[in-house]
C-alpha cells in the first residue's frame, strides 16, 4: 500500500491479497531457502532446549514458520497486524495463541503488553520494512525479550549477495518502472544495516548463517533442485561465503 509520501507502508501491505503471499513463498527458491534455514534452526533449537521455552513468532503472517515453531517450543505466541494473514495461520497451527496487534503501537493488545519471551523470531520482515518501522520493531522486540533471550530473524535480500547487487543496480539505474518491478522487490538490507539499528539497543549479534550463494529467484533455479540444495547446504553448514548469501539468518541475544 502506498502512503501519502509515495513510500510503502509495510504495516498495511498484507491486508488485501494474502493468497498471493502464499503462492510467492511456495516458489522453488523460497522453499529451498526455507529448508536451508530449517536445518540451522533444528540444531539451534535443540542446543537451547527449546521444548522448555516460550517463543513469540513476530510478524508470523500466514504461519509459514509458526506451524514448525509450535512443535519445537513449550509455548508459542504468533503476533501480526494483519487479520487476513492470521486467519491463514490459524488453520495451520494447533496450539499457538495468536494476537492481532501492531507491536509498535502505544496501545498494543493488552494480551501482549506485559509478556516477555525466551525467544523471539521474525522471518521475512526486516528487509521489506521501512527504516522507521525496522527501528520501532527492534525497540519493542527487546522489550518483549527476557534477559539473555534470543532474537532469531532473517534478511531475505542481502545487499552484498549476487541477487542483491542486481537489485541495487536496477535501483541505481532507476529501471524499476520499465521492468514493472514493485519498490519492495529491489529493496535490500545488509548485516551492517542491522548492526547500525542494534547500536541503540541492548541486542547483540552472536552468530549468523548464509543461505543461497549461487543466484536464483522465484521458480528459476540456476541448477536442478537436488544439486543446488546439496551445494547450498554445504555452504550454509560450513558458513562459507555467508556474507555474500542471498539470505542471512541471524541470532542475536539480549544483554
Ligand atoms: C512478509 S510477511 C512475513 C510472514 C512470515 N513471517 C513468513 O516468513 O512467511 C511480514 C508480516 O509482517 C506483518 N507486520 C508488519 N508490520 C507489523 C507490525 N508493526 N506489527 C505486527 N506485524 C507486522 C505483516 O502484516 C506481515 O504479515
Amino acid at each position: 500500500m502506498e502512503s501519502m509520501e509515495g513510500s510503502i507502508d509495510y504495516r498495511n501491505e498484507f491486508k488485501r491479497d494474502v493468497t498471493k503471499y502464499e503462492s510467492v513463498t511456495k516458489s522453488k527458491y523460497i522453499t529451498l531457502i526455507y529448508h536451508l534455514e530449517k536445518g540451522v534452526l533444528e540444531s539451534f533449537f535443540e542446543k537451547i532446549n527449546s521444548e522448555n521455552k516460550s517463543v513469540m513468532d513476530f510478524a508470523c503472517g500466514s504461519g509459514r514458520w509458526t506451524e514448525y515453531i509450535e512443535k519445537k517450543f513449550k509455548e508459542t505466541v504468533g503476533v501480526d497486524v494483519s487479520e487476513e494473514m492470521l486467519s491463514l495461520a490459524k488453520k495451520k497451527c494447533t496450539h499457538t495463541r495468536f494476537i492481532l496487534t501492531d507491536i509498535t503501537s502505544n496501545d498494543v493488545n493488552e494480551q501482549l503488553e506485559h509478556e516477555t519471551f525466551d525467544v523471539i523470531t521474525a522471518f521475512r520482515f526486516y528487509k521489506n520494512a521501512e527504516q522507521s518501522l525496522r527501528e520501532a520493531v527492534t525497540n519493542k522486540i527487546s522489550m518483549h525479550l527476557k534477559k539473555e533471550g534470543y532474537f532469531v530473524f532473517d534478511l531475505h535480500l542481502n545487499s552484498n549477495s549476487i541477487m542483491g547487487t542486481f537489485a541495487k543496480t536496477i535501483r541505481f539505474l532507476r529501471l524499476q518502472k520499465i521492468l514493472k518491478l514493485n519498490k519492495l522487490t529491489v529493496r535490500t538490507i545488509s548485516l551492517a544495516d542491522i548492526k547500525k539499528i542494534f547500536e541503540d539497543s541492548d541486542l547483540v549479534i552472536v552468530d549468523y548463517y548464509g543461505m543461497g550463494v549461487l543466484p536464483s529467484r522465484s521458480n528459476q533455479l540456476i541448477l536442478p533442485h537436488k544439486i543446488l540444495f546439496m551445494i547450498e547446504s554445504y555452504f550454509t553448514k560450513n558458513k562459507l561465503l555467508r556474507e555474500y548469501s542471498y539470505n542471512l539468518l541471524i541470532i542475536a541475544r539480549k544483554k
